[in-house]
């Protein structure tokens, strides 16, 4: 069975007001996130990759180094899409149990916006920033090009796409201010509070 692209969550056009232009999601969704997807089934087809899940081949991939191109790929798949999840149009702000979990593991919101503009701003070339539940406790990451929490078997609940594909076409160059936009305007808080909720 082929992998697929899942739908975007929201129109294209539905952050126009928040800081990204409908053109980011033609580009970013509908050519590099797709470019992935049909990237993964052009290598996974025939072999016993094709059958799996996308979360069991990340994890498989990346333990065999043979499979690096395979783990880019369903990589930049899953991620791509847990980052639309993690996007939503004036998202609010952490509340109940989320709101208390962030205030014991970070001080405050104040403090977790600085570490994770922190991790965004100084992940080196592509990557992605990310809010994990590490055995229970709340951190900030950034990994590298695909590489991604669920391949060290942690649990993300958040991410930031900082690949520079991710902010050219709305913020040119400017890293920092595609990233205070997201903290201010984007950061989808119920879906963060769904994936903390999970087993
Ligand atoms: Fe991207």
């Amino acid at each position: 069975m082929a992998f697929v692209q899942e739908p975007l969550p929201f129109e294209k056009d539905a952050l126009e007001q928040y800081g990204m232009k409908a053109e980011t999601f033609e580009y970013h969704y509908g050519k590099h996130h797709k470019a992935y997807v049909d990237k993964l089934n052009e290598l996974t087809k025939g072999t016993e990759l094709a059958d799996k899940s996308l979360e069991e081949v990340i994890k498989i991939s990346f333990k065999d180094s043979s499979k690096a191109v395979i783990f880019n790929n369903a990589a930049q798949v899953w991620n791509h899409t847990f980052f639309w999840n993690s996007l939503k149009p004036k998202g609010g702000g952490p509340t109940g149990e989320l709101a208390a979990k962030i205030n014991k593991d970070f001080g405050s919101l104040e403090k977790f916006n600085e570490e994770f503009t922190n991790a965004a701003t100084t992940q080196f070339g592509s990557g992605w920033s990310w809010l994990i539940d590490d055995g229970g406790t709340l951190k900030v990451i950034k990994t590298p090009n695909a590489e991604n929490p669920l391949a060290h078997g942690q649990k993300a609940l958040l991410t930031l796409d900082v690949w520079e594909h991710a902010y050219y076409i709305d913020y040119r160059n400017a890293r920092p201010a595609f990233i205070k936009n997201f903290l201010e305007n984007l950061v989808n808080w119920d879906f963060v509070a769904e994936n903390l909720a999970k087993a």
